[in-house]
């Protein structure tokens, strides 16, 4: 069932709730692939209802970024989870929210999250991680999901979320699902179709540079700055004289403790590999969590 306005959602949750049941919230900003799917088939799973929310969140993104052109694919957004359903329509709401529906006039509060919000997309993105914890928490609020289910691809994302819900006390579970990723290895993402099909070729460069860097340390080597240049080497790779190199600019690649994401230099038993990379145009952000070291 899609549903734009509050109102609704909150007299279907309230349905929802004198039932008993057990709510799962999918937050998306539509153009959904099967990494969002994936999420949702957990929900479905582990949960009695599930809310998908497809809101493309204006103040998550800053001055510059690709608001106005992000893929905005409703219609098909809600035949492919209608399709997944089936007969238990029910146990289903797509909640797709106008910006005025979310921020009401006067709007002026925001959550700042520290911590894991502060480096690397938090550096890059000033802003970015307030808009995204602001929206999440609305959500939560909204659906009073039990559960919360976020992919392993937005690692850094994840991370602010699990410590927004730690630190406020927010009476949700959150589940964080593995990247879902192309045959060739590209992280799955709603920005991967604003790749040209050479840029789309070449952006399979940042799971091989990952890839390596995690051989290398399952061969022994700990040290994250070596391994941080063997990485930026396979992502400058050279190419062919007459190829155009699509790979325009590295943000950062970066070693990190997996939960309070502050940089290491020696790698203990366990560590996140974050990369950002500006491929054709297109910011493409991708990680590998090592563990078991
Ligand atoms: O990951 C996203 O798509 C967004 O950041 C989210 C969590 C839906 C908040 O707008």
């Amino acid at each position: 069932m899609l549903i734009h306005s509050r109102e609704e959602l909150r007299e279907n949750i309230r349905k929802w709730r004198n039932t008993q049941a057990k709510i799962g919230l999918v937050p998306t900003m539509g153009a959904l692939h099967e990494g969002h799917l994936s999420l949702v088939r957990q929900s479905l799973e582990e949960c009695d209802k599930t809310v998908v929310s497809i809101f493309v969140n204006p103040i998550q993104f800053g001055p510059g970024e690709d608001f106005s052109r992000y893929p905005r694919t409703l219609d098909a957004d809600v035949a492919l989870l209608e399709k997944m359903v089936g007969e238990e329509r029910d146990r289903l709401i797509v909640f797709s929210p106008d910006a005025e529906t979310m921020y009401s006039p006067g709007f002026c509060t925001h959550v700042v999250v520290g911590g894991p919000a502060l480096p690397l997309e938090g550096e890059k993105r000033p802003g970015h991680f307030q808009g995204v914890a602001t929206v999440v928490l609305k959500l939560m609020l909204m659906t009073q999901a039990d559960m919360a289910y976020f992919g392993q691809k937005d690692f850094q994302q994840a991370a602010v979320i699990l410590r927004m819900v730690e630190d406020l006390d927010v009476p949700v579970c959150v589940k964080v699902c593995p990247i879902i990723r192309e045959e060739d290895g590209l992280a799955m993402s709603s920005r991967n179709r604003y790749l040209s099909p050479e840029g789309r070729k070449q952006a399979t460069v940042l799971y091989e540079s990952l890839s390596l860097a995690e051989q290398l340390l399952r061969a022994g080597e700990r040290h994250a700055p070596t391994l941080e240049r063997n990485i930026l080497e396979i992502l400058h790779k050279k190419y062919e004289k007459e190829q155009v190199n699509y790979i325009e600019r590295v943000d950062y690649v970066n070693f990190v403790d997996p939960k309070t994401l502050e940089s290491v230099t020696e790698i203990g038993s366990s560590v996140v590999i974050l990369l950002a990379v500006y491929v054709d145009g297109t910011r493409l952000i991708d990680n590998f969590f090592i563990d078991n070291l």
